[in-house]
């Protein structure tokens, strides 16, 4: 025992000393938090632990610092934690007590979202499906079977953080702390229930007395000391509801999730920034990027339904957790620039000055007499010149420009300096080769589970997997018109959802899917029945259980019915009411085959026999781990649906026949102008999600089991194991940014040295180089990464100034002036360069 407490008493110390003052309090008012007793402007980024593995974290974690970030925010996962009542897991993926120890050690805080609704397009919104079953339970509402639950699981983790002496109260990280999430439409539709459950949470949280704050968001009637929270894709309008509370941004939505059947949303850099720019400049402390990394939902753990296994969020941290450029570069300049802001920015109210019908100066000033300026231009269409402290300032539109002393303009939303990557997916290893192994429908056995009717699937599965077998028989008399005329009778099939595979003796005679707008199925299709008896067997799949909406523990899946058959003698058979069994799972489930041990007890084909393009079969191979270090993935596009598994480890649900509607957002995105998730989407006409991460610590150097079930039948000789790596570097820069800085200085060319731009290239940590220049013009180039052309003015030597001082190296940096490139190729003309670079392994 006495060791113990010496262990506990060292961890303390070192957790003392890494976050400054053990007794550490977290307070707050109208203009920031203020901990340690230090005024802050918190940058903030959401990492959900169980979308990466531990190995992935200190190196995410490192990520986030280096991109200006001071806070992580998680949500905690109940249904991770509890899958099974009273049976606790906090290992690997779900060890959250690692997790923000490795924050801590970073010297970052940590925004706990307790929840324990998450939301968060995770399965059932964090909930444990068990929680459902609970006699008498109603969720997220003024019900005392729920609020014990939610009490006991609250309760169990603030306890075990302050075990573990986690809280900033203690010395710990955690400065705050979130109970329940966007509460507040909810309430307003539940009602009086709805305001009696909200104001319990709170209390309930408050009791728990960590010494840190509680927010709430969404929730405008929080209680007082609780701090109600703003969540959106921008929130300079948001006012918190008490005077003496700061305004907080929650969830600043660097994109939004992908969905099965979907394009994949993305957000320009330049309005994230634009965004968060203005929510600083009116008057907010804290944003937290959601996601900063988004990660993947292994296994079965993504909401919805239809929410894809990729939850990459076009976060400034790809899944794969290497930087997304020039997202994170241009976000961790924004936050520098913020951060010489910042003792101007806590210390009260701004002046505000209109510069214009759509354009203001805020100046913010200090006690001790520093000043910092944003100079706002929200204008979508056009660019500002505006006159500011006695000064020309020109400004591009829907833009901020950040001026830390009230005179320098250090950063630009609109101008983005930092570097773009473009990330290949390489195929490395010589294929896989391929066994199969093809398992039947079942059939009608009045010996399963049989009942008269229909039954909702996640009562009858309890979400144990995705899949839950109808079976019925249908007798056909030799008389029927139809077999002698030789038409198809029609077999409808009415269901909840999500996705539906039938058979009819045996064969697979079609398919049927719903989306996240609407899960619902009706199949109706001809289909070829004997005379005799026949099987149904109709296939349903759940994939991912809602995670949002109202009492969403009460939706259904599965085939409700009715289930008709029409066009025989008698007209329409209603099939619904007659008797069905039941069959939870696929026999692959059932038989491990995604594990070592099963797979190796049954028979696989191999060879010529290996099964293609054929329902319900299972696919195995063994492969040896690439060598270096790059994040790895499958690329599964010749695939239809189903699941993969890497030596037992589930990658997640494959869905690549699910193509990505194009819809209007598809084509040119400009950045300037309101956001929303509908705005830009790439992968239309595509696979929604092609590539699937195969975390690298999963794998062994050799022998690596993956397994792949399959639903309605693919092509695996398609398969190919990817690395995914930098690719194309590159730049753009303005010389000497003239429209950013003012005109005075610029003309007396007396700016700093330090303020120069400087071009930076990188290759990142890859073990790469740059080894060719593929363009490069200093002059008024034109076009995009991966598409640069010359303008009319070009400087002569511009591939050889990149030649020179970046071939051969991974990364360069190059002074943006003319004297650099020669001398001035064409005075009087706003000048930039452009550059191109090709990154590849040095040996
Ligand atoms: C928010 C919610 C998050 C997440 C997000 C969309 O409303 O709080 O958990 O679901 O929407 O990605």
């Amino acid at each position: 025992m006495g060791v113990k407490l010496l262990l506990v008493v060292a961890v303390s110390l070192v957790s003392f000393l890494s976050l400054g003052n053990s007794s550490s309090s977290v307070s707050y008012d109208k203009n920031s938090f203020i901990v340690n007793g230090q005024r802050k402007i918190l940058i903030s980024g959401s990492i959900h632990y169980p979308r990466s593995t531990p190995q992935m974290w200190p190196g995410l974690i490192q990520k986030a610092k280096e991109g200006g970030l001071g806070v992580i925010q998680t949500y905690v996962f109940w249904n991770g934690h509890e899958p099974h009542q009273g049976k606790y897991h906090f290992e690997d993926r779900y060890d959250i007590v690692k997790f923000i120890k490795l924050v801590q050690q970073a010297g970052l805080y940590v925004h706990l979202r307790i929840g324990p609704y998450a939301c968060g397009e995770w399965n059932f919104g964090g909930f444990p499906v068990w929680l459902k079953f609970v006699p008498g339970i109603s969720f997220r509402t003024n019900n005392e079977p729920f609020k014990s639950a939610m009490q006991n699981f609250t309760t169990m983790i603030v306890n075990m953080m302050k075990t573990e002496s986690l809280y900033a109260s203690q010395g710990g990280p955690i400065i705050l702390s979130q109970i329940e999430n966007e509460y507040g439409p909810v309430e307003y539709e539940v009602g009086e229930p709805g305001r009696l459950y909200a104001r319990w949470a709170a209390q309930m949280a408050l009791n728990l007395d960590t010494g840190v704050p509680w927010v709430m968001c969404k929730q405008d009637d929080a209680p007082d000391p609780v701090i109600n929270t703003c969540n959106g894709f921008y929130c300079d309008y948001f006012t918190p509801n008490n005077a003496s509370k700061p305004k907080m941004w929650t969830e600043a939505w660097t994109a939004w999730f992908t969905e099965f059947g979907a394009p994949v949303p993305y957000r320009p850099a330049e309005d994230m920034a634009y965004a968060v720019a203005k929510f600083i400049m009116y008057g907010g402390s804290f944003i937290n990027y959601y996601m900063y990394h988004g990660g993947t939902n292994f296994g079965r753990t993504s909401g919805g339904p239809f929410i894809s296994t990729s939850y990459d969020y076009d976060a400034p941290i790809d899944e794969f957790g290497l930087l997304r450029q020039p997202k994170w570069g241009h976000l961790k300049d924004l936050h520098r620039a913020i951060k010489l802001c910042e003792p101007a920015l806590v210390s009260g109210d701004p002046t505000i000055t209109s510069l214009g019908p759509s354009q203001e100066a805020r100046v913010f000033k200090s006690n001790n007499g520093t000043c910092a300026a944003f100079l706002a231009n929200h204008d979508q269409h056009s660019f500002a010149k505006v006159v500011f402290g006695e000064m020309h300032y020109h400004l591009p539109p829907w833009s901020i420009s950040i001026l830390p002393d009230c005179k320098n303009t250090v950063y630009n939303t609109a101008r983005v300096g930092a570097q773009t990557v473009q990330m290949t997916m390489t195929p490395v290893g010589e294929g896989f080769s391929w066994e199969s192994y093809n398992e039947e429908a079942p059939s009608y056995d009045e010996n399963m589970y049989t009942v008269v009717g229909l039954l909702e699937q996640i009562n009858t599965t309890r979400d144990a997997s995705d899949y839950l077998w109808y079976m019925t028989e249908v007798n056909i008399n030799q008389s029927e018109g139809f077999l002698e005329y030789g038409y198809s009778p029609w077999l409808t099939v009415f269901s909840a959802g999500h996705a539906l595979h039938v058979f009819i003796n045996g064969q697979l005679v079609g398919t049927s899917y719903g989306s996240l707008e609407n899960p619902k199925i009706s199949f109706s299709q001809g289909v070829h029945l004997v005379a005799g008896v026949n099987q149904i067997s109709l296939l349903s799949i759940a994939v991912g259980l809602p995670n949002v909406g109202p009492h969403y523990e009460t939706w259904n899946a599965g085939v409700l019915g009715p289930v008709s058959l029409s066009g025989l003698n008698e007209g329409t058979r209603d099939l619904t009411w007659q008797k069905w069994s039941y069959k939870i799972g696929l026999k692959g489930e059932a038989l491990n085959l995604h594990s070592s041990s099963g797979s190796s007890l049954v028979e696989w084909l191999q060879g010529s026999f290996v099964a293609q393009r054929q329902p319900l079969t299972w696919y195995k191979s063994t492969f040896d781990a690439p060598d270096g270090e790059e994040a790895l993935a499958l690329d599964m596009s010749t695939m239809s649906k189903g699941q993969i598994w890497v030596n037992g480890h589930s990658i997640g649900r494959h869905w690549p026949a699910n193509k990505a509607s194009a819809t209007a957002g598809c084509s040119f995105c400009n950045y300037a102008g309101w956001f929303d998730e509908r705005k830009c989407l790439g992968s239309c006409g595509e696979a929604s999600q092609r590539w699937y991460h195969v975390p690298r610590s999963w794998l062994r150097p050799t022998g690596n089991l993956l397994v792949i079930s399959e639903e309605w039948g693919g092509n695996p000789f398609g398969i190919s194991l990817v690395k995914r790596e930098v690719g194309k570097v590159c730049a753009q820069m303005y010389e000497w940014q003239p429209q950013l800085m003012n005109w005075r200085l610029q003309s007396t060319g007396r700016i700093n040295r330090r303020l120069r731009p400087k071009l930076h290239l990188s290759c990142g940590s890859g073990g790469k180089n740059i080894t060719s220049v593929t363009f490069a013009s200093f002059g008024t180039p034109e076009g995009k990464c991966g598409d640069f052309r010359q303008g009319s003015c070009h400087a002569a030597n511009s591939y050889d100034v990149f030649n020179k001082s970046c071939v051969g190296k991974n990364s360069c940096t190059i002074d943006v002036t003319p004297e650099v490139f020669g001398g001035d190729p064409c005075a009087d003309v706003m000048k930039k360069v452009a550059v191109e670079v090709v990154c590849s392994n040095i040996n």
